[in-house]
């Protein structure tokens, strides 16, 4: 094992990441890089700071995982999920709720914005919560202000509606990035910040976190969401096995599940962790 493994082994489980999830190479640059601001030069030296400066956790945090996101990601869940989803939400006429959870710098939250305004109206109140750890995207999602990468999935006549050009960038329309909340949360260690209609978990907890991990925020997820309630993995990701009991997929199959109802299956526990 080298000193890099030994280092990952001992910081990786008290932030619940999963060795398998990280690009090795990556993250031991940045990490060196980290280590070299700090003054420091081999990594049991950072592990001794890390053990008695458990704020440092939340520095290494971001470094470890990827923060990048675009609009309309993965178009063709998107598609479903208005489709499928959000119309009939919409349809019903009641206010609803949206969690965006590991929402990085916003762009999938203000996809979901997007979608629900091309809806056909009237549309009933969709009120949108956008939550992740790192406290640096929280800040580039209130800016509003995306790459043109960003944008590579988002179809024109859209981009055109919603989007000015910026000294090179693209500038998300102010009264998109308004119409949604961002706060800080930890996936891992604070209970759901409410009950939704929709939740979007997306290559974050089911990507990254270790697999004991993966199971208490599929059961976290499953106690804020009703029964018919929507659930929006990445398309790569899965369902920790054991979730069947609380999630059935939505047709068409693809990244979306829906909360199985009480009828079905008793509820898992909903105390806090
Ligand atoms: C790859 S981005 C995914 C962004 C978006 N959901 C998407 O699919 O494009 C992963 C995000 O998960 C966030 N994250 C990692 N650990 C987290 C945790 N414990 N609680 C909340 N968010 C977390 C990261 O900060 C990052 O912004």
């Amino acid at each position: 094992m080298t000193d890099f493994e030994r280092f990952l082994a001992e910081a990786l489980p008290s932030l619940g990441l999963s060795p398998t999830a990280l690009r090795r190479r990556n993250i031991r640059r940045r990490v060196m890089q980290r280590m070299a601001s700090l003054g420091l030069h081999d990594f049991q030296a950072y592990l001794a700071l890390l053990r008695r400066t458990p704020g440092e956790r939340e520095a290494l945090r971001p470094l470890l995982t990827v923060t990048i996101s675009r609009f309309f990601r993965n178009r063709k869940v998107f598609d479903t999920l208005a489709r499928h989803i959000l119309a009939p939400l919409s349809a019903k006429g009641s206010p609803a709720r949206a969690w965006s959870a590991g929402c990085a710098s916003g762009e999938e939250a203000f996809t979901l914005r997007i979608l629900w305004e091309e809806l056909p109206a009237p549309r009933p109140l969709l009120s949108i919560l956008a939550t992740d750890v790192d406290e640096a995207s929280l800040a580039r999602a209130a800016a509003g202000l995306y790459s043109e990468s960003s944008l590579r999935e988002v179809p024109g006549p859209i981009a055109e509606k919603y989007f000015l050009r910026e000294e090179g960038k693209y500038r998300l329309r102010e009264d998109v990035v308004r119409s949604v909340t961002f706060q800080r949360h930890d996936l891992l260690f604070e209970p759901p910040p409410g009950v939704f209609d929709i939740i979007l978990c997306r290559n974050a907890a089911f990507t990254y976190f270790a697999p004991g991990r993966r199971m208490e925020i599929a059961e976290s997820i499953a106690s804020a969401l009703p029964p018919g309630g929507a659930l929006v993995l990445g398309r790569t990701e899965k369902l920790p096995p054991g979730t069947s009991a609380w999630f059935t997929p939505a047709r068409p199959r693809g990244a979306i599940y829906l909360r199985q109802g009480p009828s079905d299956r008793p509820y898992p526990a909903t105390s806090p962790r």
